[in-house]
């Protein structure tokens, strides 16, 4: 397929951008002042506000053109009828059956019963867990989690647990993610081996992060217990069966998930069980039910009113006909604070990409860098910068409008700050002073929830989700492999045995760092 800058859409929003070039945001409202109604939009309840952003209806228009031209609606019925679009590791992308698509056949096979059954004995563990009906090997219930993993197999949950924490009302879920004996023995300090209960979260089930620790974590509690409290106190989500059953665990502690769900895309699966434990599979459902209501609406919305498509199409236009290198996801609720680090996976992993699904290098540029934080620190932070700073880029301001918590006055400052930024970022202020000037024309979206909750965080997440895909499709790239990430682990395999003594060839380089290193720790 040609690059999607060889297509006649796309000259058109060239040209339209140029038309535009002139028109600062501010005059853009005062000449349309029902511009908020107009480029405002509805998805599975959530409200998208793009009136922010340097765009008119018409650039809608010529955007869903663009997506059109490129195939997009085609393009979404693949990916939801379970074709092979993971080109490159030759697997379908079907994470959307697992939230009760009713079309989920992979390879001419209907994967709804294997997924029913995999559902079902997730309900029934996670609540004999909540129970206190599944012990751990001296009989008493399990009062802790520690969930290992990294990447997708950790960011999900972590996500969602920190975003229910109003409904977490099960055992406490304490994650370990980095290989750094620091992370394991803050997570186990003050933690009882009797009464925890471990998940292994890896696809791969080889990650060393997640392996060493999984070993540390069975040191700890047979060091306790014994090795036979084992069997009752890990149990692991994978797609690597044999190597979870190598490892040790009975097969009823193995959590399968099937190798078309994509790593980032794996909150859906098994991997979501710490999130049932730690809130009932009952708000674990509502989750996937929010995820399932976009669904439904990326399948049917026409483009022009497709939310995660419109968010997808507003970022190429950003990064390709404006030119801005990032996109600061700004988080107007703390327990959404870990979301900036979500969509950092989701997007940069997904689409951080050079080369098209047929591997012609592309000569546009790709996905910008995803970063962000919690407001309204981030506001005594980096807010500088979005405002006065020599780069222009995209903000997305995340808005729950329902307040958390009794505290209606902490709800409304915090909702001032929220319009106030976006309406700053666009109007910006000249006072004749030049260091007090802020240009102004920062472009943004406001994504508002009605309230924090199992479904509409579901349905913020499959948002996200549709659009990578849709960037990913104007741009015809892969963004369901991660090939990028293999080199760095190849390497640091090679490293390792030096860094334990062994003479082995090494770069110049890594070993004048390994000399760094020993002197300093020496001299420590
Ligand atoms: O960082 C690469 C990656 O493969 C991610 O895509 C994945 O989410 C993470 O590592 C963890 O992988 P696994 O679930 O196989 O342990």
């Amino acid at each position: 397929m040609p690059p999607f800058t060889t297509t006649a859409a796309w000259r058109s929003l060239l040209e339209h951008r140029d038309a535009l070039a002139g028109t600062k945001l501010s005059r853009m409202w005062d000449d349309d002042p029902g511009r908020g109604e107009a480029l405002t939009f509805g998805c599975a309840g959530l409200a998208v506000d793009l009136s922010k952003q340097r765009i008119t209806p018409q650039t809608v228009a010529l955007l869903a053109a663009l997506a059109r031209e490129r195939g997009l609606p085609a393009a979404i019925d693949r990916m939801f009828s379970g074709e092979t679009v993971n080109v490159t590791e030759k697997r379908a992308a079907l994470h959307t059956a697992l939230r009760g698509d009713e079309h989920a056949m992979v390879d001419g096979t209907d994967v709804r019963p294997e997924l029913q059954r995999d559902h079902e004995r997730m309900r029934v563990f996670t609540e004999a867990v909540r129970a206190g009906q599944w012990k751990g090997a001296t009989g008493l219930a399990f009062t802790h989690v520690l969930a290992l993993g990294i990447g997708g197999s950790s960011l999900g949950p972590q996500l969602a647990i920190e975003a229910l924490h109003a409904e977490a009302d099960g055992p406490e879920v304490r994650f370990i993610t980095n290989i750094d004996a620091a992370e394991f023995d803050d997570a186990t300090e003050g933690l009882d081996p009797a009464t925890t209960l471990a998940v292994i979260a890896s696809k791969t089930f080889t990650t060393q992060e997640t392996m060493e620790n999984a070993l540390a974590a069975r040191q700890w509690i047979s060091s306790a217990l014994g090795e036979a409290a084992i069997a009752k106190h890990f149990i692991a989500s994978t797609s690597n069966i044999p190597a979870a059953t190598q490892w040790g665990l009975p097969e009823c502690n193995i959590f399968p998930f099937a190798d078309w769900v994509g790593g980032r895309y794996s909150l859906w699966s098994s991997v979501g069980l710490p999130i049932a434990i730690a809130v009932g599979i009952a708000r674990f459902d509502r989750m996937l039910a929010g995820a399932h209501a976009v669904d439904l609406q990326f399948r049917s919305d026409p483009l022009e009113r497709n939310v995660p498509a419109l968010m997808g199409l507003a970022s190429v236009w950003n990064r390709n006909a404006l030119g801005f290198s990032s996109e600061a996801v700004l988080s107007y609720a703390s327990r959404l604070e870990h979301l900036p680090q979500y969509l950092q996976q989701l997007e940069m992993e997904s689409m951080g990409k050079r080369v098209t699904e047929d591997g012609t290098p592309v000569d546009f540029h790709t996905c910008p860098v995803v970063w962000g934080g919690t407001e309204t620190p981030g506001q005594h932070a980096f807010h500088q910068w979005l405002h006065q700073g020599t780069d222009t880029m995209s903000c997305e301001f995340i808005v729950v409008a329902q307040a958390m918590g009794e505290r209606t006055t902490h709800h409304e400052i915090l909702l001032s700050n929220a319009c106030a930024q976006s309406e700053a970022l666009m109007n910006g202020v000249d006072k004749g002073d030049a260091a007090r000037a802020c240009p102004g024309n920062r472009p943004s979206t406001t994504i508002v929830l009605p309230r924090l909750d199992a479904y509409y965080l579901g349905a913020l997440l499959a948002c996200y989700e549709h659009k990578v895909f849709t960037q990913a499709t104007v741009w015809g790239i892969n963004p369901f492999d991660q090939f990028g990430v293999e080199l760095g682990k190849t390497i640091a395999s090679e490293i390792l045995p030096a860094v334990r003594g062994a003479n082995v060839p090494l770069h110049a380089a890594s070993r004048h760092l390994l000399d760094v290193i020993r002197k300093l720790a020496a001299s420590a």
